[in-house]
């Protein structure tokens, strides 16, 4: 079992900073969020891109994830406002459109009813939706993703591009985008110079889906 202080002491390795930061990238430019915003951190986790949110895009940030230990670490590393609440994505503890955006990244792979969860998003969410998921179609997914996974990815489902589209389907949105990051996931040198000349190849292994919510209202 991963505890709170291992598993966000890996995003201050090399790998974990490049990889952190790749993936922090991907979703902020897909959230589009304006400073001030309300946003929800479904899944947060220790909070690493709950805090990041809050501090680096100035948003009020409420992280949310059922596991209390995690929960605790992150509240005592709070550093922008952020808040935090204990729950699950399939039952939202929140009113309907009670925040701006919503994002949750690498949690649905965990989630035994993510169809549930992004129906949940979707009714506490005004305007948009943002899901970073594992990519089944990628690199890493060779590498740790079979047979169950290997280390913190054991026991994650990487999504295939049509089973994101599955999981939408039918739902109040509108203008469903995708794009990937993290084509190769060692973080070294190589890594660096693949994401900058072939992020165009849709084979990265962090799957960034974007949805706007139609309002049903
Ligand atoms: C790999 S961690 C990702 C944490 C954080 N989002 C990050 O990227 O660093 C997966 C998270 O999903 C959470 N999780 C598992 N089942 C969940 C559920 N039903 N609802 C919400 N979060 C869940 C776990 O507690 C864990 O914090």
């Amino acid at each position: 079992m991963t505890t709170a202080d291992d598993y966000d002491a890996w995003y201050r390795t090399p790998r974990g900073a490049w990889i952190g930061g790749v993936e922090f990238a991907t979703l902020t430019r897909a959230l589009g969020a304006n400073p001030g915003e309300r946003v929800l951190d479904v899944g947060c986790g220790t909070g690493y891109f709950t805090r990041r949110l809050a501090t680096e895009c100035a948003l009020d940030v409420v992280g949310l994830d059922p596991d209390r230990a995690w929960l605790d670490f992150a509240r005592a590393h709070a550093a922008g406002g952020e808040r935090y609440c204990a729950g699950r994505a399939e039952a939202l503890p929140f009113p309907d459109a009670s925040f701006d955006r919503t994002v949750s990244v690498t949690a649905l792979c965990f989630v035994a009813d993510p169809r549930r969860a992004v129906e949940e998003m979707l009714r506490v969410t005004r305007t948009r939706v943002v899901l970073g998921l594992l990519h089944r179609r990628s690199l890493l997914h060779l590498q740790k993703g079979r047979g169950g996974g290997v280390g913190a990815y054991r026991g994650a489902h990487w999504h295939t591009r049509g089973e994101v589209r599955e999981l939408f389907a039918g739902l109040p949105i509108s203008g469903l985008t995708s794009s990937t990051a993290v084509l190769l996931g060692g973080g070294g040198h190589a890594s660096r110079v693949a994401e900058r000349a072939a992020s165009w190849l849709p084979l990265g292994a962090f799957f960034v889906a974007a949805a706007d919510v139609r309002a049903v209202r």
